[in-house]
């Protein structure tokens, strides 16, 4: 089978967060299964770009609205992450450095969208199947069933997969003019609540709906910011496929980005080695329990309420409990996240920004993640904090509540609780300053999560069935 996956981000081309790092992997296991997968984007100017050698594939023209523009497909020579990939270049569009965060996102995205259908349609074969992720991609399945420049591909299936469906990409209908010419009867497929709305157009055009976890499918059918009524008419095309994870990457026996390497027999002396430098670094005391973050500072992952969760636990476990952050987002957070570092030397700090090597480094040191989210699709940091044999301690929602067992449930290795709050959250860390006190059952939780399958080997299979199902 040959699979055309479209995304905005891909590992390690480039990432904001989870869907980079899905995009990244699930082409190499699919193509470990004996299927063709590649992978289009488009061409920010990241460092990957400048540190990898590149062929132009294909060359093209084509129209945003009444602007015409050129783009042109690269790929990559080497063959470095183990699949095709192919990038889009739009002068004036997609050549920045950041993935996101533009006021013209709405005119870069679709151009982008544009630009790969374009090309695609000008193949000399048909692939098996698009496989759109995010609303970044959401109007690709509209456009391949009903503009009249693309017809070529109306009965090539497309697939959508939702990695958050917070983010639906709303473009308001003075800028319809950029969808290229289609079938006036069909205006509806685009839209929703009177906007057009690329998320939900993927969801109503594709031929099958995914969603990153089986609980979160569940839950968008009464929480979907306003989606919520489409996810029930359409619910007959939609499946949950749990991520996994790349386990070349993610595995604290060869991590390069780690100061010692370890695997399960030498789990405790290895965490502790690697908790050592980074409390040194951090001036915290590596003799206390370390509860890390590491993520976007927003409020789907309740950011916001670190701050007190974290006071209310120095102030409830004096002297017992240490913490460190990882992340950048909402300004106020990020504010008030910096201003207590002076607060509580030796008991916290944090770190504001993006920092994949620090990430792995606390993945590796920390005895503790949290990560309280309101919302959590699918969630990759808990699967990854399990593999380095860290105790994931998590509110019961999506993703979270389909990886996490807690440790009061038969086997269970981690931290569960039920509601974004601080009270939920300063009772999770006590249990959890607890269960670091009880050596041997803290030892047996850290193998036992170390040994758990999150890789990526089940689910990939889930998806060429799913993309057989359309065949
Ligand atoms: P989301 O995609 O919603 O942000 P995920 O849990 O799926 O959440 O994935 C987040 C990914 O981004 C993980 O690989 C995590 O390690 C990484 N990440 C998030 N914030 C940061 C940061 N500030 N620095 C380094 N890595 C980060
Ligand atoms: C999104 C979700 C996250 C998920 C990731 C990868 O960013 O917020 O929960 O793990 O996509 O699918």
């Amino acid at each position: 089978m040959e699979i055309l996956h479209v995304s905005a981000e891909c590992y390690p081309v480039a990432k904001a967060g989870g869907l980079g790092d899905v995009v990244g992997a699930l082409p190499k296991y699919q193509l470990k299964s004996g299927h063709t997968a590649k992978v289009i984007m488009p061409m920010y100017r990241t460092k990957f770009l400048y540190e990898n050698e590149w062929e132009v594939h294909s060359k093209g023209n084509t129209n945003l609205g009444e602007r015409f523009f050129d783009y042109t497909i690269i790929k990559e020579r080497s063959n470095k992450l183990g699949f095709d990939l192919y990038l889009v270049d739009i002068n004036g569009l997609l050549d920045r450095e950041k993935i996101y965060g533009y006021d013209d996102d709405v005119e870069r995205f679709t151009a982008f969208q544009i630009a790969v259908v374009h090309w695609v349609s000008r193949w000399a074969h048909r692939p098996d199947v698009i496989h759109c992720h995010d609303s970044h991609t959401g109007l690709i399945p509209f456009m391949m069933k009903y503009c009249y420049g693309f017809q070529s591909l109306k009965s090539v299936p497309s697939v959508i997969t939702i990695h958050n469906a917070q983010y639906q990409g709303w473009i308001s209908w003075d800028k319809g003019r950029y969808i290229p010419e289609y079938d006036s009867w069909k205006k509806g497929m685009l839209e929703w609540e009177g906007t057009i709305n690329p998320l939900a157009s993927g969801i109503k055009c594709a031929d099958k709906v995914t969603t990153v976890s089986g609980s979160y499918l569940e839950e968008l059918r009464s929480y979907a910011n306003g989606l919520e009524r489409l996810f029930e008419y359409e619910r007959g095309k939609c499946t949950g496929i749990l991520n996994g994870i790349d386990t070349e990457v993610w595995d604290p026996a060869t991590d390069t980005y780690i100061s010692e390497n370890y695997q399960i027999s030498t789990v405790k002396e290895g965490k502790q080695a690697n908790k050592k430098i980074l409390c040194e670094r951090f001036g915290l005391n590596e003799e206390l329990p370390l509860f890390v973050f590491i993520g976007r500072l927003v409020g789907e992952k309740a950011a916001d309420i670190l701050p007190d969760s974290i006071m209310a636990s120095i102030y409830g476990l004096p002297g017992k409990v240490s913490f460190l952050i990882l992340g950048s987002g909402e300004p106020h957070v990020e504010w008030q996240l910096s201003n207590m570092i002076n607060h509580y030397p030796g008991y916290y700090n944090a770190m504001i920004g993006y920092n994949e090597q620090l990430s792995h480094q606390m993945y590796a040191g920390a005895d503790f993640l949290l990560m309280p989210s309101r919302v959590e699709p699918c969630g990759l940091n808990q699967m990854y904090s399990m593999r380095y044999g860290t105790v994931p301690v998590v509110r019961s929602t999506g993703g979270l509540k389909d990886t996490v067992v807690d440790m009061g449930e038969p086997g269970g290795y981690g931290i569960r609780f039920n509601h974004a709050s601080v009270g939920d959250i300063t009772y999770s860390i006590e249990r959890g300053v607890n269960v670091y006190n009880d050596e041997r059952h803290f030892n047996w939780m850290r193998k036992r999560m170390m040994l758990a399958d999150n890789s990526w080997d089940k689910s990939a299979q889930q998806y060429i069935d799913l993309y057989s199902s359309l065949k």
